[in-house]
């Protein structure tokens, strides 16, 4: 008799790790105080803000020597469009800009904003998102 031994069934990639995200993103500036009805709204970031506060934190915190308004590269990328990639994108980038790397630009962007207080990077999201 044949024995059919030796199934071996194939695991792949089971232990894969992926080192890369040893910060997870858990920002999260959703649980504002004010319960404002402002109804139905599942965006929890950047609908609120003052956005001229949201400017002022963009040169207080030093954002402005890195990054113009326009198109144009200073370290950054311009941020002329930045709106429109939207809210959790716009956060990410700021709280956590080794999570997104722009395609061509080098991770030059400080890490330490994410400990600006929520009110004031809610403010910033805000201005941020007027952008396009
Ligand atoms: C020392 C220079 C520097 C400073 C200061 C800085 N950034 Fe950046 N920023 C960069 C660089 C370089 C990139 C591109 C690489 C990356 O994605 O991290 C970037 C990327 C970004 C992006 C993503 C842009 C895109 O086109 O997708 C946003 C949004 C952003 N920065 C916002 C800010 C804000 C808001 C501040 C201030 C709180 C700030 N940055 C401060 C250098 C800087």
């Amino acid at each position: 008799m044949i024995a059919i031994g030796a199934i071996i069934p194939i695991l792949g990639c089971a232990a894969e790790e992926s080192s890369a995200s040893a910060n997870t993103p858990s920002q999260s500036i959703s649980n504002s105080t004010d319960s404002s009805s402002t109804a139905g709204n599942e965006k929890s970031v950047a609908e609120t803000g003052d956005t001229s506060n949201g400017q002022k934190q963009f040169v207080g915190l030093g954002c402005s020597a890195c990054h113009s308004l326009g198109s144009d590269t200073i370290v950054g990328p311009g941020l002329s469009n930045i709106g429109i990639k939207g809210d959790q994108y716009i956060l990410e980038s700021i709280v956590d800009p080794k999570a997104i790397l722009v395609p061509d630009f080098q991770d030059l962007m400080p890490e330490s904003f994410g400990s600006v207080n929520e009110s004031d990077l809610n403010d910033l999201v805000s201005y941020l998102k007027t952008l396009k």
